[in-house]
């Protein structure tokens, strides 16, 4: 199985195709309910969302970065590879994808809330754990965060 392509997004098509991944993973798969997975940011001017596309053209990862308190930092957010693609590697492609953006566009911290499952996938991408663990829809979180 190989990935095709990461991108940002940039057409209409393309964002229902990102969101399509977050509905099969968040919604369905981790029953986040929709009206906290969808939020205002997504349609945000400053908010970038990648998708990434299997060699059909289909949806199969996304994951979005937004502007995050002070002014050199980004927020990572709604990291989702499907099920299907997990371990193939894709998960990191999308996460050197959006730091290189993040990093072109003049950001030096990004900032994320991991699902603690996830957190030994982002630490092996450098994030460092920040503060104690908490609780987000329903799901234990802790603040990781990497110098870009
Ligand atoms: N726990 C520990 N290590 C993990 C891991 C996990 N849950 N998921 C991946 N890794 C490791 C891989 O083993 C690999 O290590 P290696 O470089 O030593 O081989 C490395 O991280 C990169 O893995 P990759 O294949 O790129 O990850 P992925 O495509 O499976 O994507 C997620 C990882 C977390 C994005 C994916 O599992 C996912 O979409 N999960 C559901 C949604 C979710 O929970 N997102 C995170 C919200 S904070």
């Amino acid at each position: 199985m190989s990935v095709v392509e990461i991108r940002k997004v940039t057409t209409k098509a393309d964002l229902s195709d990102a969101f399509a991944v977050r509905r099969a993973v968040f919604i369905e798969e981790q029953a986040v309910p929709e009206e906290l997975e969808l939020d205002e940011f997504d349609h945000d001017a400053s908010t970038i969302h990648f998708v990434a596309r299997n060699a059909g053209g289909q949806p199969v990862g996304t994951a979005r970065i937004r502007p995050y308190g002070t002014s050199d930092a980004v927020k990572v957010e709604r990291v989702a590879v499907l099920r299907d693609w997990r371990g193939t590697g894709l998960g990191r492609r999308l996460m050197a994808a959006l730091e290189s953006e993040a990093r072109s566009t003049g950001y030096r911290l990004a900032k994320l809330n991991a699902q603690t499952h996830a957190r030994a996938f982002y630490e092996g991408l450098g994030y460092e754990p920040r503060g104690d663990l908490f609780m987000e829809a329903n799901i234990e979180h802790i603040a990781m965060e990497k110098r870009l």
